[in-house]
């Protein structure tokens, strides 16, 4: 390998992993050193593994959701199927999610910021997100609620309640990612 291709795919593996990743490069001086290549190395990963097995679990809930609903849309399930597969899990999925949002909220955050204060900014765009994802699963819980009390097959709803799964899905990508790449490396190199 030359210099010149060593020197570009560097700068490849310093890139935030999402495509609309809004991390700024200056923020990035810990995901430098320890980039998610190395996540899962011995000597991180009993510190990175107990956050990234939640985020985990979070993305397998949403993803078993969306499966739910587009079985739904396309026809694959009946109507008394859907209800009963959809209704709990979202109950599980919004209370997972906000317990989740308020450690990090009040204990996690707070606490990177004071260890690393130039990365504040990039800590209050995960808390907007938060405050924008509470809004999501407070519009997805009254869906839900609705259509608790729906024994007879309404249409319109499971389009409503498809289309909230998908918003929150995609700012949840966004969102779950760039956390990653911003709090994995400070868990695993403290
Ligand atoms: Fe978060
Ligand atoms: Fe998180």
């Amino acid at each position: 390998m030359t210099a010149s291709t060593q020197h570009v795919k560097s700068q490849d593996a310093l890139l935030p992993r999402h495509p609309d990743t809004r991390l700024e490069a200056d923020w990035l001086f810990l995901y430098e050193t320890l980039p998610p290549t190395k996540w899962f190395n011995a000597e991180y990963v009993y510190k990175t593994s107990g956050w990234l097995n939640i985020h985990a679990d979070i993305r397998k809930r949403q993803h078993i959701l969306t499966q739910i609903s587009d079985a739904y849309q396309s026809g694959d399930i009946d109507w008394a199927q859907y209800r009963s597969q959809i209704l709990p899990r979202i109950n599980q999925y919004v209370f997972k999610l906000h317990q989740h949002h308020s450690i990090e909220d009040n204990s996690y955050f707070p606490a990177f910021i004071r260890m690393y204060p130039p990365l504040k900014t990039g800590f209050e765009i995960l808390d907007r997100d938060h405050v924008r994802l509470d809004g999501l699963l407070h519009e997805l819980q009254a869906l839900n609620g609705q259509l608790a009390k729906s024994e007879g097959e309404n249409k319109v709803l499971s389009e409503q309640l498809h289309k909230t799964l998908i918003n929150v899905s995609n700012l949840l990508s966004q969102h779950l990612s760039d956390e990653e790449d911003l709090v994995i490396p400070i868990l695993g190199l403290n």
